[in-house]
């Protein structure tokens, strides 16, 4: 099969489309034809080696030698474990590993997946999973957002940024979204009340305090985060820099305890009950999928340098297979 391989960390000039060999399920594994996956900042991470965190399956050189995890596609076989899916399922979700998407075929455990509705094309469905699983834990299940609340995103005009800030919404929010000056108008289009260019402001300094930060893009120091944080707020990273995210796990426990202020590292959860609920909002029209551009999978250099570059407006997909979105 082709895949898109890279062999070296760097920048999108590392990446080559090769001829590899397909791979093969594991017993609770599907072998998936992938027709469309998205671009995650991850990929960028992984590309990079930055943050350091990237570097977890290989230190000098990428242990996975393919990217890509959020895929939409069609079930070709499944391992002798596998339950809910059968050959010609079509089906979208997360790739545990955070990696093999970059390819005409890829293997995913049975339980990030779901099917695909018939309503959502497969470059939608692919839109939908790492940035679904954040936002939904961030604001919802483990943010619990409150009518009236003020809630701020940090990197909100990106992947995970545009669920978020809708779904913040939803709840009956004062949103306000942060990212570059490109950006502004899509997060006030998604109901963002208030938006702020990273560029100009420093949303830790101007003053303000907010029931919920969801930052997907840490690089201050705890104390900061702690500054803009309301009496009996929460803060959560979902990705940052390494310094941010060592200092939180450290001192976060400490800044609990002595402060009513909750400071912490968002782990998510894979569960495709989650994929579920949010294709649910897009095709009751309650959720907007931000599409910004779509490429082939020759072009995912070029992709994945529109995301590195800071162009990207929500979501970048790549089309494996053209013509048969449906
Ligand atoms: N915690 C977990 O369990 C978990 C699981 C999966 C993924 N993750 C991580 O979660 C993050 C998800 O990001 P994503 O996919 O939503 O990224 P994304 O689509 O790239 O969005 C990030 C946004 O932040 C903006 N930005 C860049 N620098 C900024 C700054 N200084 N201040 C404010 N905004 C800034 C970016 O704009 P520019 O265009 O200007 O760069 C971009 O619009 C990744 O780091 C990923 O590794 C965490």
């Amino acid at each position: 099969m082709k895949a898109i391989v890279y062999h070296e960390y760097g920048s999108p000039d590392v990446l080559t489309l090769e001829e590899v060999d397909m791979p093969t399920p594991k017993d609770n594994e599907v072998l998936i034809k992938v027709h469309a996956v998205s671009i995650n900042r991850s990929d960028w991470e992984g590309l990079t080696g930055s943050p350091l965190y990237a570097r977890l399956g290989g230190l000098f050189k990428p242990g996975d030698k393919i990217l890509g995890s959020d895929i939409a596609g069609t079930v070709e076989t499944v391992g002798k474990d596998v339950k809910q899916f059968r050959p010609g399922h079509e089906v979208f979700g997360l790739m545990l590993n955070y990696g093999g998407g970059f390819a005409e075929y890829a293997c995913a455990s049975e339980k990030a997946l779901a099917l695909k509705p018939a309503g959502l094309t497969f470059e939608e469905a692919a839109a939908i999973p790492q940035a679904a699983f954040i936002a939904l834990q961030g604001i919802r299940a483990k943010g619990q957002v409150q009518p009236g609340q003020k809630v701020l995103i940090n990197g909100a005009g990106g992947g995970t940024g545009v669920f978020a800030i809708q779904l913040a919404k939803l709840d009956g929010a004062e949103v306000t979204g942060v990212d570059n000056a490109e950006k502004l108008g899509l997060m006030l289009s998604l109901g963002a009340d208030h938006v702020i260019d990273y560029a100009r402001v420093d949303f830790t300094k101007n003053g303000q305090q907010y029931d919920l930060i969801l930052d997907v893009i840490a690089y201050r120091s705890v104390f900061a985060y702690r500054r803009a944080l309301a009496p009996n707020g929460t803060y959560f990273v979902a990705g940052g820099s390494v310094a941010t995210l060592f200092q939180i796990l450290l001192l976060g426990p400490w800044i609990r305890r002595s402060t009513s202020r909750n400071i912490r590292v968002l782990v998510v959860q894979t569960d495709s009950k989650d994929l579920v609920y949010m294709t649910e909002f897009i095709e009751s029209g309650k959720i907007k999928l931000v599409i910004d551009k779509r490429y082939s999978l020759s072009e995912t250099a070029e992709a994945l340098r529109y995301l590195g570059e800071g162009h990207a407006k929500g979501k970048v997909v790549i089309t494996v297979v053209p013509g048969d979105q449906r």
